[in-house]
């Protein structure tokens, strides 16, 4: 057995996941995990500190539970590193979603990223057997792994050298390294230059639409209007998929009170043979104290250092540029007719009865 598969199997007869899935699937519930660690027996405290409280915990108690073969691959991975006391998270949580287990990262700068979005796409992505599945911007992996469960075989294209080593310790983990190919390479230059047909395409990409004078987090950054990486993506994913096959991604879009800017965006780039449907997840309205504006404008401020005012007007007149008054969280499906299908284009929106972001 290799040591991806041993750390798995150890973490699962101790109890972690069993722990960390009473609080729900890809939960990121931090107060929730710090209250309940209290009553834990030693061991499966020690494992919550150190896989979701970030916690220094000493080396001899964790190479007991892990033995010193596992601590290796993840010191070797990064995902934690050796103290003067202990081993402590390099930031790395390990949570749970859909039966697979994963290592992803929690800072201000991630270069493992995983969070609502991912959730969304993991929920609506729809692989069916026998298929040949492209993941790209691919972070943990988590797409990627949650398509193999019933695709045939996944290609999955991450730039990030650290997400993609993650990525690979995460499918390892889960057993489908067989099925799962990672490389370590830029989406585009991919689509490119590489050769052979797809049936369904995904894509998670950097998507929120930023003004171009501040900073975002690069796992975040989706250019001015969300669709920076996507544009490009579409425009070049299109021609790679098999017939009938299909592109399927979610973003964060703009629109104005009566037109919906990111779909007349992508529309433009498409082929005449492309159906498309699109489901509209939740409306947000931009205008200052609205929740998803509240949101960007708060990261924003953290991460450029400026006051809340100052980002507030960036924000408000980059978008009034663009002539937008609302954000649209949407997932949107693409796909290439056969010779005897008629091209169409739906809208299915669903935003009216949501209330979070993604979905609730
Ligand atoms: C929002 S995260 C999504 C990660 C993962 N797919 C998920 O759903 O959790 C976006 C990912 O795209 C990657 N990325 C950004 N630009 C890229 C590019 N040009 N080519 C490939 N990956 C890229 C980032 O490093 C990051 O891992």
């Amino acid at each position: 057995m290799d040591a991806p598969t041993k750390l798995n199997k150890i973490l699962e007869r101790e109890g972690f996941f069993n722990f960390y899935l009473v609080f729900g699937e890809g939960n990121l519930r931090f107060a929730d995990w710090h209250l309940a660690v209290k009553n834990l027996p030693l061991r499966l405290k020690a494992l919550v500190e150190l896989f979701l409280l970030s916690i220094e915990v000493p080396s001899g108690l964790v190479i007991e539970i892990l033995t010193k073969e596992c601590v290796d691959v993840l010191l070797a991975n990064k995902v934690i590193s050796q103290f003067k006391l202990g081993f402590k998270s390099n930031s790395y949580i390990l949570a749970s979603h859909s039966g697979l287990n994963f290592f992803f990262q929690v800072s201000r700068n991630p270069s493992t990223y995983f969070g609502d979005d991912s959730i969304a796409l993991s929920v609506f992505q729809s692989s069916r057997a026998k298929e040949k599945v492209l993941d790209l911007c691919s972070g943990s992996g988590i797409q990627a792994m949650k398509a193999s469960l019933r695709a045939e075989k996944v290609d999955a294209v991450e730039i990030s050298e650290e997400a993609s080593s993650i990525a690979k310790l995460n499918c390892s983990m889960n057993g489908l390294g067989g099925k799962i190919n990672i490389f370590n390479k830029d989406a585009v230059d991919f689509l490119a230059h590489s050769s052979g047909g797809y049936d369904l395409i995904l894509f998670n990409p950097p998507l929120l639409p930023i003004p171009p004078q501040l900073n975002a987090a690069f796992v975040a950054d989706g250019g001015s209007d969300g669709l920076a990486l996507t544009s490009n993506i579409v425009s070049l994913g299109q021609e790679r998929l098999n017939s009938e096959g299909i592109i399927q991604f979610i973003g964060t879009g703009l629109a104005t009170d009566k037109n919906l800017l990111f779909l007349e965006s992508v529309n433009d780039i498409l082929l005449p043979s492309m159906s498309t449907r699109c489901a509209l997840l939740s409306k947000h309205r931009i205008e200052e104290g609205g929740d998803f504006l509240e949101r960007l404008v708060i990261t924003a401020c953290l991460y450029n250092n400026k006051p809340y005012g100052e980002v507030l007007d960036i924000f408000l007149n980059h978008y009034k540029s663009l002539n937008a008054s609302f954000i649209y969280c949407y997932f949107l499906t693409i796909e290439r007719n056969s010779n005897h299908k008629q091209t169409n284009h739906q809208i299915i929106d669903i935003s009216k009865s949501h209330y979070g972001l993604w979905f609730v």
